[in-house]
């Protein structure tokens, strides 16, 4: 469901869609004190029982320690498996607390209120859920699909304009990797957009979410399809666990979708032309395009190497051919094996 004024909705759409004894509402701090205690009280009022649990916004919580934490206190609160857990906030929240109710008591039934940009057009669709580990970005986690995803735009009124950007990469993906027409709906609304004008903000996240529904419900597992949606991501990742989580997720993979389509042209996948366009329409949105100095290839080489779509050692990418397409190979995949020469020169062409 996404509209505007729909999180005064939240109270009945959960009694209808999600019946439960007690809501876990779960929020970072920020989103905690901005609406958490405001739908804490709409969902009593409505005669249902709820508690709100919040932890320190940051990528960096994003952890098995807070994971901890959260069910520790869910349990304290004597949360029964009649419970249900509302993740309330950005993907930060949505991930940690969809993966709190895949595991709390074996798995309790959940719902998605997204409140950031990435977090609406991304995160909350598909089930993904878990947290960051030592060895790399979400590592350890579980599908669990929630039973519904209410996204009221007008939250999108308080979000900083640093992650309207950064939710706008994950849109600049979506258009790259399914729908060229979608890129140029982006870049004409984009005075708009970069003022956080709603209106604009709802049609980018209609447009995003029904690519993102489509391809995964193509492909829940992501054995297929759903691969194409980590353009970006490969590198991204590493640049964004290697910088200690001091780039935004969104920023992360605007460059990592930089370096693969650089990748993408010099093994002949893609035409030239479309690292050009992608760093284009990134900019626009100003953010980031090139590696940061600080960190070296060869760091980012390993962690690369440590990322989860690695199979049997070899790094596989999703790779598109031009602006809007990414199609299954002659062999059936829809990643490219890539060695690490190949890896290198092309982080060492993004700087
Ligand atoms: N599960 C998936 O399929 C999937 C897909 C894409 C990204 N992700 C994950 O999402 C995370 C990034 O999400 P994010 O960019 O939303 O980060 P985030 O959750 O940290 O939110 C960004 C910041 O905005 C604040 N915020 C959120 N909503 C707000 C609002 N309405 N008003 C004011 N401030 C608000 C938060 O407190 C936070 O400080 C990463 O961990 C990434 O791995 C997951
Ligand atoms: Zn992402």
């Amino acid at each position: 469901m996404v509209g505007r004024g729909l999180l005064r909705e939240l109270p009945r759409i959960l009694g209808e869609l999600c019946p439960a004894h007690t809501y876990a509402v779960i929020s970072d701090s920020r989103v905690a004190e901005l609406y958490g205690l405001r739908v804490i009280e709409e969902v009593r009022a409505a005669g249902r029982r709820a508690e709100l649990f919040t932890f320190p916004c940051g990528e960096w919580n994003k952890t098995r320690d807070t994971w901890a934490e959260l069910t520790d206190a869910l349990l304290h609160a004597g949360i029964g498996r009649d419970g249900a857990v509302v993740a309330l906030g950005g993907g930060v929240t949505g991930d940690l607390a969809g993966f709190v109710a895949a595991t709390f008591l074996r798995g309790v039934p959940f719902v998605q209120v997204p409140t950031s940009l990435l977090a609406m057009l991304d995160a909350a669709i598909g089930g993904k859920t878990g947290v960051d580990v030592a060895a790399g970005k979400n590592l350890v986690g579980a599908f669990h699909l929630p039973r519904f995803v209410l996204t009221d735009v007008d939250t999108l009124a308080t979000l900083p304009k640093a992650h309207i950007a950064a939710g706008m990469a994950e849109a600049i993906k979506h258009a790259v990797v399914a729908d060229a027409s979608y890129l140029e709906a982006i870049l004409a609304d984009a005075p708009l957009i970069r003022e956080r004008d709603l209106p604009a903000l709802e049609r980018v996240v209609m447009r995003s979410v029904t690519i993102k529904e489509e391809v995964v419900a193509a492909d829940p597992r992501e054995s297929g399809r759903r691969q194409v949606l980590n353009f970006g991501h490969t590198i991204g990742h590493a640049i964004e666990a290697r910088s200690g989580y001091s780039l935004t997720h969104g920023e992360a993979v605007a460059i990592g979708m930089v370096a693969e389509s650089t990748l993408a042209e010099s093994l002949g996948v893609a035409a030239p032309g479309l690292t050009a366009a992608v760093r284009a329409a990134l900019k626009t949105f100003a953010l980031p395009i090139a590696v940061p100095e600080e960190l070296s290839d060869a760091d980012l080489l390993e962690s690369v190497q440590a990322d989860k779509k690695v199979r049997a050692g070899k790094v596989r990418f999703a790779l598109p051919e031009s602006i809007g397409s990414l199609p299954q190979r002659a062999d059936g995949a829809w990643t490219v094996e890539v060695g690490p020469e190949a890896i290198l020169q092309a982080l060492a062409a993004s700087r």
